[in-house]
């Protein structure tokens, strides 16, 4: 079948299925054209918490999708490639979170959305990148907080915000794997360029970034920067949107191994056929549904 003909069938059947295409910022191009909404997690999170479709086609990786049937119990929520997971989110289990609850029983755990829903529900709040300063601000009156699964995260917050932070060791593969080096050597090459990077990255590389930013807030910055030449310290699929964004403005990879191979798993043949069958779907059991639901909610109405 020919791409023109896949993305016809697709309108049609989101039509017929009352479904809506949510698709993250980093996901192929071809995914995100057809998409009726690109955003970051948080964005992502909160488009789920408002729809009033029959159907959400989740086009990220699982832990977003299940965020999203975690909001909307009652809607069929879609993983078109359901082997699309995130490492980081599968660093820590429930078991791992229940005796670090144990050790800590006053700590607030601050879960980042990267996690599965077993871990979201042993947890007091959770964060996205876009609003990690202002969910751990909202606890530092505790004597201590603790911070899961991203360690990167957890260093960036201790940067912004007065607060006792313990953190457990996970980590993104793809941001840790981008080393000072990396940067140096980006920055030697396009001297003019303003370097912006995500949160996931090692405290070492925020200490070389201009900006630190979600994916998001990256692209909002480019458009509306002065500058016209950028390192962009993220997974690559973002300069996609970044070029659509600001056509006329220069965006270099910090280092082109940021490539998360799960994020470009989904393909257009992958999203027709989830409308056509229904499935892969992403359920939650209830009682960990409503626990979860607990902690994404307060953050919701953090921010
Ligand atoms: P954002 O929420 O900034 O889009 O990040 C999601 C993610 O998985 C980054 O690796
Ligand atoms: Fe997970 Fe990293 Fe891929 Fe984001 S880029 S989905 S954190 S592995």
């Amino acid at each position: 079948m020919r791409n023109q003909e896949i993305v016809e069938k697709i309108q049609k059947l989101k039509e017929e299925r009352r479904a809506i295409i949510l698709a993250h910022n980093y996901q192929n191009p071809e995914i995100q054209d057809i998409a009726d909404f690109t955003g970051d997690s948080l964005e992502l999170s909160r488009t789920a918490a408002e729809t009033d479709a029959s159907v959400i086609v989740f086009c990220g990786v699982h832990f977003m999708a299940e965020t999203a049937a975690i909001l909307n119990p009652e809607r069929i929520v879609l993983l078109p490639r359901l082997d699309a997971g995130c490492p980081m989110a599968d660093m820590i289990t429930a078991d791992d979170l229940r005796k670090i609850r144990e050790k800590y029983p006053d700590a607030p755990i601050v879960t980042y959305v990267n996690s599965t829903a077993e871990v979201k529900a042993l947890s007091t709040v959770c964060c996205t990148s876009a609003n990690v300063i202002k969910v751990v601000s909202s606890l530092s009156n505790h004597p201590l907080v603790y911070m899961t699964p991203d360690r990167n995260l957890a260093l960036y917050a201790s940067r912004h915000v007065k607060a006792n932070i313990a953190y457990w060791d996970g980590y993104c593969p793809i941001h840790d794997g981008l080393r000072a080096e990396d940067v140096l050597r980006a920055r030697k090459n396009h001297p003019n360029a303003v370097f912006i990077a995500h949160p996931e990255c090692r405290p070492e590389v925020i200490e070389l970034a201009d900006h630190v930013f979600s994916t998001s807030g990256m692209l909002r910055f480019v458009e509306e920067s002065d500058h016209d030449e950028f390192i962009i310290g993220t997974e690559v699929g973002i300069l996609y949107p970044m070029k659509k964004r600001a056509p006329d403005k220069k965006f270099h990879p910090a280092s082109e191994r940021m490539v998360c191979a799960n994020m470009k798993k989904t393909t257009i043949l992958d999203v027709l056929r989830a409308l056509e069958t229904l499935e892969p779907r992403v359920t939650v059991p209830e009682d960990v549904r409503k626990n979860a639901l607990s902690a994404i909610l307060k953050m919701l109405e953090m921010v």
